[in-house]
């Protein structure tokens, strides 16, 4: 038998992404399946802790998708994969720019042209519009998008809201102001993750990959707040036209560039203290009185894996 290949590319700038894809990849590696494992990196790295205004001014970039330029990305495989593993974290509502990059990149249409992938999100609360971003490119690469993992923090929106900024900001995951948590995903969650590698190992024995459906159902792959993927689709829409306007007044680094992101900061924090919470409220109480139409939303932005949890004890170990 035809030893099978997989492919997991990746980028991490904190590590959960790096962590979480770990541990899926683990199980196969376990059973002797081959996985290269890619770090897409940017020539020049993304600096960590993030000087506030440097964290600021990426954002019309991320929004327009216009990425680094990247290292070379050395594929052992070649065209060798069954399998592709794309793990990527969110900035701003958007895939990470050298996701970003890669994706646009000729190597990438070389690469995923055909092959089975799947998507794994790591991000503070908010991944839709990133992923449908993804996705769309992903189809328009001629890639087949079998399964979607995403994996949030535990904590409230507006309790993560602080401690990731702070944590993006000074470096600081744990020891929190005001005993809030700790910032980012919680350890059992990624320890959790496990459980995908467990059932690819399946699949993979079974030739699955090649039939087209999802291969990761009945195990929480991903869950999605429909009045939150409305707020976020109402606050894409404020990052687009703003990004438009923030690339053409100046390039980063620019006097004009800082002034308009903190002017934007400004408009945006107010947002999301008076405007966010009310329409948040709002669509809540629209879909508590329209369950069905909440239900069907929710259930359309989490294929191709859904929230299901039918196989969750089955790959418990
Ligand atoms: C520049 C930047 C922008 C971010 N924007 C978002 C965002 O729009 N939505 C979100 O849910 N999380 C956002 N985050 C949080 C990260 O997506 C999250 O912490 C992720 O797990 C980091 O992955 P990593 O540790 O693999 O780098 C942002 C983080 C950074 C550094």
């Amino acid at each position: 038998m035809v030893q099978k290949r997989v492919l997991l590319l990746r980028y991490s700038q904190t590590g959960q992404t790096r962590e979480v894809s770990d541990r899926i990849i683990a199980p196969l590696r376990q059973a002797g399946i081959h996985v290269d494992c890619v770090e897409i990196q940017p020539r020049q790295t993304y600096p960590f802790p993030w000087p506030f205004l440097r964290f600021l001014e990426i954002f019309p970039e991320a929004i327009q998708g216009i990425g680094p330029t990247l290292d070379t990305v050395e594929l052992p495989g070649a065209d060798d994969y069954a399998l592709v593993i794309l793990a990527y974290p969110v900035w701003y509502l958007s895939p990470a720019l050298p996701i970003a990059s890669f994706l646009n990149s000729p190597q990438a249409q070389a690469l995923l042209i055909g092959k089975p992938v799947i998507t794994v999100v790591t991000a503070r609360n908010m991944w839709v519009t990133a992923q449908q971003s993804v996705a769309q490119k992903l189809s328009t690469l001629g890639a087949r998008l079998l399964d979607h993992i995403a994996l949030v923090d535990p904590a409230p929106a507006l309790i993560t809201f602080i401690t990731t900024l702070r944590w993006i900001v000074s470096g600081k995951r744990q020891q929190q102001p005001l005993g809030l948590p700790d910032a980012g995903l919680a350890a059992e969650q990624i320890a959790q993750c496990r459980r995908f590698g467990l059932a690819l190992v399946q699949a993979l024995a079974m030739d699955q990959e090649q039939k087209g459906a999802a291969l990761l159902r009945g195990l929480e792959a991903c869950r999605v707040d429909p009045a939150m993927a409305v707020s976020e689709k109402i606050g894409f829409r404020s990052f687009y036209f703003w990004s438009l306007l923030l690339c053409r007044i100046g390039p980063q680094g620019s006097v004009a560039r800082r002034l308009g992101v903190l002017m934007y900061l400004c408009i945006l924090i107010t947002l999301i203290c008076t405007v966010v919470p009310i329409t948040m409220l709002l669509r809540k109480l629209v879909f508590a009185l329209s369950p069905k139409r909440a239900k069907a939303m929710q259930a359309a932005l989490e294929l191709p894996s859904g929230n299901g949890s039918e196989r969750m004890t089955e790959f418990a170990r």
